[in-house]
């Protein structure tokens, strides 16, 4: 049956590396298994309890309830100041406020992508650690930080151009989608 996952991006900017990044992987994915975007994080509150105790707000809601839906996520972000981006955490932290928590169990991988030379490399660790306590099955390998990434898509189409890295991202897909299966029912 198909497989279906989403993506979740770390990037609120137009121009985003890391948007065209997550835009290349449904032409990317392997055959059965269909990507689709989540909705951005923009419309996500700063977390607050005393929000939260009023109502989780509707786009924590519906994300969380695609995200239970779908039989994976990969994770699409930049690195800030060696970390996850502020948006990022802020999102994952109203989202793992919901019972039942939509990360647990569910298959994630991860993607960044920096202008830099190691892609976001340094984030991706800090990305793993909260997603141990929200108990999310991460995939290992192969670990996709793409470096340089301003060399690696077009500045008119803001489309990842790159054949290596288009490649590269290839063979991480198919190794989510056997990893995915494995926690399909
Ligand atoms: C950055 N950038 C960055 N890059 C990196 O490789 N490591 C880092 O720690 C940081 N830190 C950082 C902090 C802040 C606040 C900003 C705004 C930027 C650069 C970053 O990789 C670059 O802006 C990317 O283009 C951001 O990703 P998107 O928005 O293009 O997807």
């Amino acid at each position: 049956s198909t497989l279906h996952v989403v993506t979740l991006l770390g990037s609120l900017r137009k121009g985003s590396y890391n948007a065209a990044i997550a835009r290349a992987l449904p032409a990317l994915a392997p055959q059965g298994v269909r990507i689709s975007a989540l909705r951005s994080i923009a419309e996500f509150p700063h977390y607050d309890a005393d929000v939260q105790a009023t109502g989780f707000p509707p786009a924590v809601t519906a994300m969380a309830e695609a995200i239970r839906a779908a039989d994976g996520v990969i994770i699409v972000t930049p690195e800030y100041n060696y970390s996850v981006p502020g948006v990022l955490k802020n999102a994952l932290d109203w989202l793992s406020r919901l019972s039942p928590q939509p990360f647990a169990g569910k298959p994630v991988a991860i993607q960044t992508a920096s202008p830099g030379m190691i892609g976001g490399a340094r984030a991706q660790y800090h990305l793993r650690q909260s997603l141990v306590f929200l108990d999310a099955q991460v995939l290992n390998k192969p670990e996709v930080m793409v470096g340089q990434v301003a060399g690696k898509v077009s500045a008119e189409t803001l489309e990842l151009t790159d054949q290596a890295t288009r490649d590269f991202i290839a063979g991480q897909l198919a190794a989510f989608a056997t990893f995915a299966r494995r926690w399909k029912a």
